[in-house]
Formats: C-alpha cells, sequence, structure tokens
C-alpha cells in the first residue's frame, strides 16, 4: 500500500490566493484538530495566536515578518502564531521535555486537516521572534516557537521534492 495519497500529496505553497478567506468554521475545524493530537502524558503544550487577514490581529503579526516571509505570508488568509508551555509558570522546571516536540504534532495534525479542505499550510520561522513576543507576551513558561500561513495554494505542487530516503532513515547515524 502506498503512502496515503493526503500525506503525499501536501506540500508547503509560498504564494496563496490573496482574494480567498477562511471561514470561521474552518478556522475551528483547524485548532480541533490541533488539539486531537497525541502528547506526553497528555500535557497538550500548545496555544495559537490566530490571525486573520483584514482583522487587527493580522496587522499586529505582520510587522514582526521576516524580509523574506514578508513578500508572501501576507498573502495568505489566515497567520498562526504557535507556543509551547516549556516551563512551570516562574521557575526553570520544564513544564514537559516533550513541549516542542509535541507542539510540532499538534501542528502536523492541523496542516493535514488543511490539506483535507483544501487549503495549504507553509510553517515558518522567518520572523523577529524578540519583538513578536515583546508584543503578545506569551504566559510565563510558555514560548513563541514557529508560524503557519494557512489559506488557498496559489501555486502548483513542485516536482522535483527531495526526500532522504527509507533507507538512510534506517542506517544513520547509530554506531
Ligand atoms: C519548523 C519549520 C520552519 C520553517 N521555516 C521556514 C521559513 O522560515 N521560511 C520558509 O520559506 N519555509 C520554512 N519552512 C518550510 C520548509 O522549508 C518546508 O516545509 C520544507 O522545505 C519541505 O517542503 P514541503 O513542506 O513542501 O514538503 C519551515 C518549516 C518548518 C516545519
Amino acid at each position: 500500500m502506498p503512502v496515503h495519497p493526503l500525506l503525499a500529496s501536501r506540500f508547503s505553497p509560498m504564494w496563496f490566493d490573496s482574494d480567498w478567506n477562511v471561514t470561521d468554521d474552518d478556522v475551528e475545524v483547524l485548532l480541533d484538530a490541533a488539539r486531537w493530537a497525541p502528547s506526553a502524558g497528555n500535557s497538550q503544550p500548545w496555544a495559537y495566536f490566530v490571525a486573520r487577514r483584514g482583522e487587527p490581529e493580522h496587522d499586529r503579526i505582520v510587522k514582526h515578518l521576516a524580509r523574506s516571509s514578508g513578500r508572501w505570508a501576507p498573502s495568505a488568509s489566515l497567520l498562526i502564531v504557535t507556543m509551547a508551555h516549556r516551563y512551570v509558570e516562574d521557575t526553570d522546571w520544564a513544564y514537559s521535555d516533550f513541549a516542542d516536540y509535541d507542539l510540532g504534532q499538534s501542528v502536523a495534525h492541523l496542516t493535514l486537516q488543511a490539506h483535507a479542505m483544501d487549503l495549504a499550510c507553509r510553517q515558518f520561522r522567518a520572523f523577529n521572534l524578540e519583538t513578536l513576543t515583546d508584543d503578545l507576551q506569551p504566559g510565563a513558561g510558555w514560548h513563541i516557537v514557529s508560524m503557519i500561513a494557512i489559506g488557498r495554494a496559489a501555486e502548483d505542487r513542485p516536482a522535483d521534492r527531495e526526500r532522504r530516503s527509507t533507507e538512510e532513515l534506517r542506517t544513520a547515524p547509530w554506531d
């Protein structure tokens, strides 16, 4: 059996249809998918700041984009800032050793849910973490990790995507 078409056909576009808008229901379903991800001890150490194009939250986020992402990310209908609960409030004790790992799984859920809805996501780190953190002021123990641009893709999946082979996954990097 080949890899499921949902996985095989997913890709991260850089260009989105700037006329297309997500609905409230779309956003709710995407977050619902994110919430069903597995996490260590069911700790669910994730949070999502949701910013729809044309709304004040979007203006708040866009000004922290890097020059690179500033060219394409604003065309997406939705920008989401992802956050992980790394530390117990006001301490240096780990809230979970797996906070970022679990956040990544939650984002993967959201990403595939989006693809199943004929939407596309491009995750990215090309933004000013310092100024965005100053602006959003995540609660104690919470840290901004990444952003996700979500919308209707305005480009086709590239033909020449590269991945390491399954053989390499089996043989690298232990003694
Ligand atoms: C954590 C993370 C950070 C990323 N940061 C950026 C970024 O800053 N700029 C960018 O253009 N793409 C970024 N990407 C997208 C990756 O380049 C892309 O997922 C990768 O090339 C594989 O392509 P595919 O998603 O189409 O399979 C990021 C992806 C992830 C998961």
